[in-house]
């Protein structure tokens, strides 16, 4: 990205900001729950995925959540590994979610990914990766369940190398298989690491090994597994590239280990990883200029908005990322798209360890602000310089519905709904330019249950969803007089998105080819920067 990059300050050369992603069932949910139980953050495992009274333990340090009994906290978890602060950011898990997640990867600096060692790369694990791939995001691979019967070694990292495109440089190696999985040995430091399997909280003690000679190994590993093992390590070192720590930060690497994160095993490993190969927090893509993290000043932009789960208060909470500079509580910073100066007076720091709010954060690190809507994707806070973070797209949707009121008299109620959502980012919301009425668009067919749900359950207002003629919208973009002409042309399709931003709504492909035989000054595009 930038070439010799300074020292960063301890503070935030401390820093891993990373997403985790996986297929679902890969054991996402638990390794993030190793990752908190080794980051000290939670007493016992279980607890992220328990509902009820040991979730609500655990975040009800966080007053907001207690008042207002949402669960902001997940979205975004802090915990300390070492002498390093790891900032975890979660993805959604369903695929229908994927510009979400591809929003969520914007505030990242590295993925972990997870893929299960009988089932190799899985769909949503190949759709993730593109995304990350688009951001040349470094990768770190954790081969999860070697404790089952897994596939063969070679096979699994052939497999990454050959569905996504990267070399894969093994950072462990497992030793035995299924049952007679004993444990790993890890390249990086020459140590055998050997699973605990009767206490799966334990993390069983590694052994210093000498090199692949040092008879010790032998010591600690049953002879018909040494044998294969050291014959697996001959043909991997011959076949597999070495660690490259650039070709990692260029994303062009990912090192793999193997463990099972429900025996905790390999999971220390994979967070030593992180801490070793990071990266620290990196630049930010902004308009005029880049965004350096040791800069004195905060910056920093909104790559999420939650809305409350209860009706009864319309507040959300923006996801932001600092990109820049030491953020202290009650700092007044600018919102550049408005140039307003907000107070950020009652941020939420995800500390999940601490219990109480801190007091300050650092580049790299998420804050969470409560707002009443003046937050949107893609905004940019600054100490007052006109900046604009960039690389937050927004992407046409691929179906598209029209909403009615249930009741028409609440027509104005569901307007503010529907905007709400758009802003939140589940949605983009169009109000075609002839007639009344909406049309929402969004990139998977479950969103539009949620999302009729949602308005049922948070504004009490019954909707009815149907088919729209049209199947895709772009946005117009040119010189305003051809942009006028074109619209006032084309009336029937035009409409303006929930930023008042004018779209071209579309059935067919030949709408589109249509538009740039017959108006070469209008372009038509699929994504639209947010700001
Ligand atoms: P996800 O968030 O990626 O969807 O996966 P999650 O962690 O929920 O794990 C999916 C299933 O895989 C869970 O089993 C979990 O216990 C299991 N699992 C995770 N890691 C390992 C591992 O290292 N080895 C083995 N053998 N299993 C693992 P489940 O039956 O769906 O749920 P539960 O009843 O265990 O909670």
């Amino acid at each position: 990205m930038l070439d010799n990059r300074p020292t960063l300050p301890p503070e935030i050369a401390r820093r891993r900001t990373f997403a985790i992603i996986s297929h679902p069932d890969a054991g996402k949910t638990t390794l993030t729950e190793k990752f908190l139980l080794y980051g000290g953050a939670i007493q016992m495992a279980g607890q992220v995925r328990a509902k009820g009274e040991a979730r609500r333990t655990r975040s009800d340090f966080m007053k907001m959540e207690q008042d207002r009994g949402i669960s902001v906290s997940a979205s975004a978890m802090s915990f300390d590994f070492k002498t390093f602060r790891f900032n975890l950011v979660d993805t959604p898990g369903h695929s229908d979610f994927s510009e979400d997640t591809y929003r969520t990867l914007t505030a990242v600096d590295a993925a972990v990914m997870v893929v299960d060692g009988a089932k190799g790369v899985e769909s949503q694990t190949q759709k993730l990766f593109e995304v990350c791939r688009m951001r040349d995001l470094p990768i770190l691979t954790f081969c999860n369940k070697m404790d089952r019967e897994s596939r063969d070694t070679f096979d699994i990292i052939d497999e990454i190398q050959q569905n996504l495109a990267i070399d894969v440089t093994p950072a462990s190696w497992p030793i035995g298989r299924g049952r007679d999985f004993i444990g790993t040995y890890d390249l990086l430091r020459d140590q055998l690491e050997l699973m605990d399997r009767a206490d799966r909280n334990k993390v069983s003690g590694s052994i210093k090994i000498n090199g692949l000679d040092d008879p010790a190994l032998a010591e600690h590993v049953p002879a018909e597994l040494l044998e294969v093992f050291l014959e697996e390590i001959e043909m991997a070192k011959e076949l597999l590239p070495k660690m490259d720590h650039q070709a990692l930060l260029d994303g062009t690497m990912t090192p793999i280990w193997f463990g099972s994160a429900i025996n905790s095993f390999g999971v220390q490993e994979l967070m030593q990883g992180i801490a070793d190969f990071g990266p620290e927090p990196q630049p930010q893509r902004a308009e005029p200029r880049f965004l350096a993290p040791e800069e004195l000043k905060v910056a920093g932009f909104v790559f999420k908005v939650q809305a409350n789960m209860d009706p009864k208060h319309r507040d959300r909470v923006a996801f932001v990322r600092l990109a820049s500079g030491h953020f202290k509580r009650g700092m007044k910073l600018t919102h550049v798209r408005s140039k307003k100066q907000m107070a950020i007076s009652n941020p939420v720091l995800f500390l999940a360890a601490d219990r109480e709010l801190a007091e300050e954060a650092w580049a790299g690190d998420i804050i969470g602000i409560p707002n009443h809507g003046q937050l949107r994707i893609g905004d940019t806070l600054t100490e007052g310089e006109t900046l604009r973070v960039t690389g937050i797209p927004s992407f046409a949707p691929e179906l598209l519905q029209s909403v009615r009121a249930g009741d028409p008299l609440k027509a104005k109620h569901l307007e503010k709904a529907l905007m709400q959502f758009a802003e939140e980012g589940a949605a983009k919301v169009f109000k075609p330019m002839i007639g009344s009425g909406f049309i929402v668009g969004v990139v998977g067919a479950l969103q539009f249950e949620v999302l009729a749900s949602r308005i049922e359950l948070e504004y009490g207002l019954p909707v009815r969803m149907e088919p729209s003629q049209f199947t895709s919208a772009r946005w117009v973009s040119g010189p305003q007089a051809k942009v006028d002409a074109f619209a006032q042309a084309n009336k029937q399709h035009m409409a303006r998105d929930n930023d008042d931003d004018i779209v071209f709504l579309t059935r067919l492909q030949w709408d589109i080819d249509r538009v740039a035989r017959d108006y070469p000054d209008v372009a038509l595009t699929a994504t639209k920067e947010m700001m």
